[in-house]
């Protein structure tokens, strides 16, 4: 009987010591397992006399309730603990001041897009659209680049397949919309466009907005005008001078190019105009009748002009920036300069 009290003892600070629960069957094992030390008790029970038996079975069963209590009353602290200990890990305060919803920004190139596209739209130009991947024929046949023209090797060329191609220009948009749509017809088609070309200041991938004005009476004269208009409004400066040089489209005919005194320096020459102060941005012409006959439009009888601008051009000018490849990186260093 005094060995069972020691044992009781024993039992009850050894499972109190317990720190780990995975240590608790090991040492339940030690007391009432099957090699424990209660059961080591049982056994000797033999040795005692009839009268003694029950009593002693009796309070060793006792012992071995106290015990067992004890190890679940650890068990569950543990687990408490454990529980507690998990959740003060993972506590969140609900209280704290939220961070705020961080507000985004329109990328350069779509700000720039939207800008040409409210100027246009304010003198009466619909906006049109056309697909990316184009067929040889609205890319080029149309346009008065027949197979095997030498013009069709201007323009690096991403082919799909041997009937279709990434459009490299937006100008197949002026052969869709003017099939679709009889004159008078007042458009620009801003849009993605593809070349195989990568360089500083070249990317595969870049914007324009075409623009196509047929009526009975259109001039050269204009196309002059409006163009000057919108690259003053779009710059903001009233004395932006501009000039238009001759040049080559297959579709237009005249053509020009159109160039700006440079944003830059103001026209004394610097690095971005190389020196000449101007800077082209834009190629532009008459409508060539090869084309207005492609889509059935009496050439005799209506008249157009057409020009297409480079987007990422433009941007560049007008928000400073010296590299093409910024506006593709998106670095949001960069682009939260435009929020
Ligand atoms: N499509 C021509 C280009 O990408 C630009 C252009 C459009 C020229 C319309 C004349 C008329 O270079």
């Amino acid at each position: 009987m005094e060995k069972l009290e020691e044992i009781l003892n024993q039992g009850l600070s050894a499972f109190e010591a317990i720190e780990n629960p995975a240590d608790l069957d090991q040492v339940k094992s030690r007391f009432i397992g099957k090699n424990g030390a209660l059961t080591e008790l049982l056994k000797g029970l033999g040795k005692l006399s009839a009268e003694e038996r029950p009593a002693a079975g009796a309070r060793i069963n006792e012992v071995k309730d106290k015990l067992e209590q004890a190890l679940a009353a650890r068990r569950e602290s543990l687990r408490e603990q454990q529980l507690q200990a998990q959740l003060a890990k993972e506590s969140l305060d609900v209280t704290l001041q939220g961070r705020g919803a961080g507000r985004g920004g329109m990328h350069p190139v779509t700000r720039t897009l939207e800008r040409i596209e409210a100027l246009f739209h304010s003198i009466g130009f619909e906006i049109a659209q056309g697909p990316e991947i184009e067929t040889d024929f609205y890319n080029f046949t149309a346009l008065n680049i027949p197979d095997n023209h030498p013009a069709r090797a201007m323009h690096d060329t991403f082919y799909v397949d041997a009937q279709h191609v990434l459009r490299t220009h937006t100008s197949p948009v002026q052969v869709r919309y003017m099939q679709n749509n009889p004159p008078p017809l007042k458009i620009i088609a801003p849009g993605r466009v593809y070349r195989c070309d990568s360089d500083v200041t070249h990317t595969p991938m870049f914007h324009q907005v075409e623009g196509l004005w047929v009526d009975e009476n259109v001039s050269f004269a204009e196309l002059k005008g409006i163009l000057t208009d919108f690259m003053q409004q779009f710059f903001e400066r009233d004395n932006l001078r501009t000039r238009f040089r001759p040049s080559f489209f297959p579709f237009t005919e005249p053509s020009a190019e159109m160039d700006i005194g440079c944003v830059i320096c103001g026209g004394d020459g610097c690095r971005v105009c190389s020196g000449t102060g101007w800077l082209e941005v834009l190629g532009c012409g008459m409508v060539h009748p090869n084309v207005l006959g492609h889509v059935d439009i009496d050439s005799e009888k209506y008249i157009g002009f057409a020009f297409g601008l480079g987007v990422e051009r433009l941007a560049m000018l007008r928000y400073g920036v010296n590299d093409l490849r910024l506006f593709f990186e998106n670095d949001l260093k960069f682009l939260k300069q435009f929020n």
